[in-house]
This record gives structure tokens, C-alpha cells and sequence, in this order.
């Protein structure tokens, strides 16, 4: 789809709707001595990639979005939509260049509705401030991902993040009822109604949620809630197998217990993360991984009494010594041990990828992306939310040549895709297609499905100008 480039009538027009202070350009920037901070609208954080904005706008509501739209459609001028800049498959690099659209001063709780147990809020706002904003009164909004004290809310929809929680509670998707949506061509609707039934005509939210800013800009969301679970239990339970301990995740659910959050660790995963929080941590030499099990409730007894049945599965297993975190500050800890992986990981050279399967086939697949691992030359490290089957594979780079880095490493990719594809699973469970994975799409969805996908899009997007390159 050919595009056209900036024109500085343009440029004016963009600071009669947001305003001079909100239009940022390279050479602004560079005047105003901010060009790092400029520079950062180019990448997210996926990998070590850039791409330079033309121009970086910051509107201020969904009137000022939709008008942008209207001129950039009108203008056939790319528009790249931006949260926090925290996604992991690329979804808001401006690879076409053109406009950034930064939702950073959407920000607001625009209403708690304790009545309801409903809240309404701007696509800025930041996951955990949220959480914090509706726990104040007594209200619980779980969806939680590692990257909760920084990500927006707008890019949790658009990617229908998860994180520990999701075992659970569901992912992003399961709390939206409604949302308001700025269309490519500037027509500004809302998806449905603030209801928790609606059998009324095609699903539009749902469409919206996960189309990673391929379809609209969302301006607003109506989320629902739930009452806080007043108490939890933490254990970290060791494992001498990684097999063990995949097979351990079935066998839990198996027993009639839900646990709040059940995450995998290997050896290699939560020794990096304490190093590099620089907690002291030995994991003993025979420890081969670890699994991170929350339960979570009104009521302590019956908790209990759902560990007792978790420690009983467990007795199945060759596991270490349990501990059973009795402390805040334990559990904080643990958790953050956990929640740092990924930049842990992050500071070194890496790839990642964001396998999901049932959660009963985890122990071939882990297994799979070892063998291919040690066929190829690469070591990977993984953890995740195992209890949704969903497992971050991390391949660092080590001494990899450039050319295995650039383009060796689509076939083992690809090996660990159809391994999943096989098993009942897919591609990415929570961090999307966006740029890095828009290669692979084809081995998880038929020709048929991805063509239903251009023609949905072609509809709202009829000259492609809304965050192209991105998933097909
Ligand atoms: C996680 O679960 O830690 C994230 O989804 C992955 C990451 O931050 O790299
Ligand atoms: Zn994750």
C-alpha cells in the first residue's frame, strides 16, 4: 500500500488540533536537547529494533484522535498507535515511519462505578495504578502482566495481555465490556454496552481486543470487576525434573484445585533474574526447576485446606523441601523474582517467543524446544504461566554467527511453531503477531482464516494506513 510522506502543512495542521507542545519531530527534539527521549518513541521492547518516527503526536482525548484520523486518511499518511512502548513482538514500532500516536495523555479513571462493579478509564492509564485504584475499594481487577507497574491499559487490550493471574481469572479479553474506538477513518463508536450479556449482532469488542492497533485506536473501556480475594497462599516448589514439574501442573487442576497463579521457572531462569535483582539465591545443585504456586480466596480455612490437596498432588513427584512463604515481604519477593525474568533476560541478546499449548502437552513441548536447542546450537531459557500452558522461550544469543541470528534461527523458530501447532497449541499466547512474528502467522492460521482477517480489516481500514506491516 503506498503511503505518502509528511508535508509540513500537515505538521500545521496536527498543532491546531493537539497543540505545539504535543507535535514532536526529530529536529525539535534535537533543539530542545531530547532526542533520547524521542529516539524511545522508535522501539518498544522488543529485541534491540528502531524505527524513527516522522513525527510523535500526543492528543489529549478522542475528539483530537479522531480529527488526526480524518486528515491521515484522508492524506493516505501511516499512523502507528503507542501505549507505554512495552510490547514484546513489536506491534508499535512505526515501521512504516509516518505518525506515532502516543495515548500517554488518555490517563484517566474516568469513573468506579462500586455499584456496578464496573470502572471506565482512558487507554494511559497504567495497569497497576488501575489495580491499586480499584483495590481502594474493595474491588479486584486481575489481569497482570510482568510489565504491570509501567504498561498501559491500551496496550493490555490490544494484545489481551495476561500474566500469573490469567490461570485464573482469564486475560484481558474477559474483563471488557464495552469500548470506545477511533476508526482509521475518524468516525468515533462504541463497540456495545456496559452490560455482562449482550446477544446483540457481531462482537465487536472482542474483535477490537487483540487486533493490536490494526483496527481502531480504543479511547475508552468499560471493564468489569470482581470483589478483592482477601487472602493467598505462595509456595515454591522445587523439582529435580523439568518434566516433573510440567507434569505436576496438569495433575493439580486434576485434583479440583484452581490456583491463582502457576508459573515454571527453569534453574537457569530464576538464577538470572536474582542475579540480576541482586538477591542472594542458591538454588541446590540437584534443583533442576521450579513451579510458583498461588492460591488466592475469601477464606483462609478453605485455602488451607486446598493446599493440603496441592502438597498431596505434589507427593507424586521427586520434589525438594516446599517453602511456603509466610510474609508479605516473602511473597513480594518471590514474585519479583519471577516478574524480573524477562528483564533479566532482556539484558542480555535474546529472542522470544511466546509458545502456548494445553496445558497437559507441556512436558513434550518444553522438551521439543530443547532438542531443537541442542540440534541447532542455541541455549534457551523458559518459564511462564505453565498453567495456562503458556511457556516464554528465551534464545539468547551467546555466540551465535550473525548470519544463524538473522536468518538461521527461522528454521528452529519455526520447528518450535509447528511443534506447537502439533500439540493443540499456537504461536503466541499473550504478547501478539505484531512485527517479529508476522512470518510465522502462517503456520498457525490457514490461508482461509488469515483472508477473513485482510477482508475484516480492509473494511475498517480501507487504505491500510493504521498500524501497517503489523500481523499479516
Ligand atoms: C512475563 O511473563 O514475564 C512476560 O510476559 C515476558 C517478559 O516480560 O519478557
Ligand atoms: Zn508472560
Amino acid at each position: 500500500m503506498p503511503f505518502n510522506a509528511l508535508t509540513p502543512e500537515l505538521i500545521v495542521a496536527f498543532e491546531a488540533i493537539v497543540g505545539p507542545a504535543h507535535v514532536l519531530t526529530a529536529q525539535r527534539a534535537e533543539a530542545a536537547a531530547t532526542a533520547e527521549m524521542y529516539a524511545d518513541y522508535g522501539r518498544d521492547h522488543t529485541e534491540d529494533l528502531h524505527y524513527a518516527p516522522d513525527v510523535v503526536l500526543r492528543p489529549a482525548n478522542a475528539d483530537e484522535i479522531s480529527q488526526i484520523m480524518r486528515l491521515c486518511h484522508e492524506h493516505r499518511v501511516p499512523v502507528t498507535p503507542r501505549g507505554a512502548g512495552t510490547g514484546l513482538s513489536g506491534g508499535a514500532l512505526p515501521v512504516h515511519h509516518g505518525v506515532v500516536l502516543s495515548t500517554e495523555r488518555l490517563n484517566k479513571i474516568i469513573q468506579i462505578d462500586e455499584r456496578n462493579l464496573q470502572a471506565t478509564v482512558e487507554p494511559g492509564v497504567v495497569n497497576e495504578a488501575f489495580q491499586n485504584a480499584v483495590k481502594e475499594v474493595g474491588l479486584f481487577y486481575p489481569p497482570d502482566p510482568a510489565s504491570k507497574g509501567s504498561c498501559f491499559l491500551g496496550g493490555n487490550l490490544a494484545h489481551s495481555s495476561g500474566g500469573p493471574k490469567a490461570v485464573k481469572y482469564g486475560t484481558t479479553r474477559d474483563y471488557v465490556l464495552n469500548l470506545q474506538v477511533v476508526l482509521p477513518t475518524g468516525e468515533i463508536i462504541w463497540t456495545a454496552a456496559n452490560t455482562l450479556k449482550n446477544s446483540t449482532g457481531y462482537n465487536l469488542t472482542q474483535l477490537m481486543v487483540g487486533s493490536e492497533g490494526t483496527l481502531g485506536i480504543i479511547t475508552q473501556a468499560v471493564f468489569r470487576l470482581l470483589p478483592y480475594p482477601q487472602h493467598n497462599v505462595l509456595m515454591l516448589v522445587p523439582f529435580r525434573q523439568e518434566a516433573q514439574a510440567a507434569e505436576a501442573v496438569s495433575a493439580v487442576f486434576r485434583a479440583g484445585v484452581i490456583p491463582s497463579g502457576m508459573e515454571f521457572m527453569e534453574r537457569i531462569a530464576m538464577e538470572w533474574s536474582a542475579r540480576y535483582l541482586g538477591i542472594p539465591l542458591t538454588v541446590p545443585e540437584d534443583v533442576r526447576a521450579h513451579l510458583l504456586i498461588e492460591l488466592d480466596g475469601q477464606d483462609l480455612d478453605q485455602l488451607y485446606k486446598e493446599a493440603e490437596q496441592v502438597y498431596a498432588v505434589l507427593d507424586n513427584y521427586n520434589v525438594g523441601e516446599i517453602l511456603l512463604a509466610d510474609t508479605a515481604a516473602q511473597k513480594d519477593e518471590l514474585w519479583r523474582i519471577r516478574r524480573n525474568i524477562g528483564n533479566a533476560v532482556k539484558s542480555a541478546v535474546y529472542k522470544e517467543e511466546d509458545t502456548v499449548v494445553p496445558r497437559a502437552e507441556l512436558g513434550t513441548l518444553l522438551a521439543g524446544v530443547k532438542e531443537i536447542g541442542a540440534r541447532y546450537g542455541f541455549q534457551s531459557v523458559c518459564y511462564g504461566h505453565v498453567g495456562d500452558g503458556n511457556l516464554h522461550v528465551n534464545i539468547i544469543r551467546g555466540n551465535l554467527s550473525d548470519e544463524m541470528w538473522n536468518v538461521g534461527l527461522r528454521e528452529p523458530i519455526s520447528e518450535i511453531f509447528r511443534l506447537c501447532v502439533k500439540l493443540g497449541g499456537t504461536i503466541s499466547g499473550e504478547h501478539g503477531i505484531g512485527l517479529v512474528q508476522k512470518g510465522y502467522i502462517g503456520i498457525a492460521l490457514a490461508e482461509t482464516n488469515l483472508n477473513l482477517m485482510r477482508g475484516i480489516k480492509k473494511v475498517f481500514d480501507p487504505h491500510g494506513i493504521l498500524n501497517p506491516g503489523k500481523i499479516f
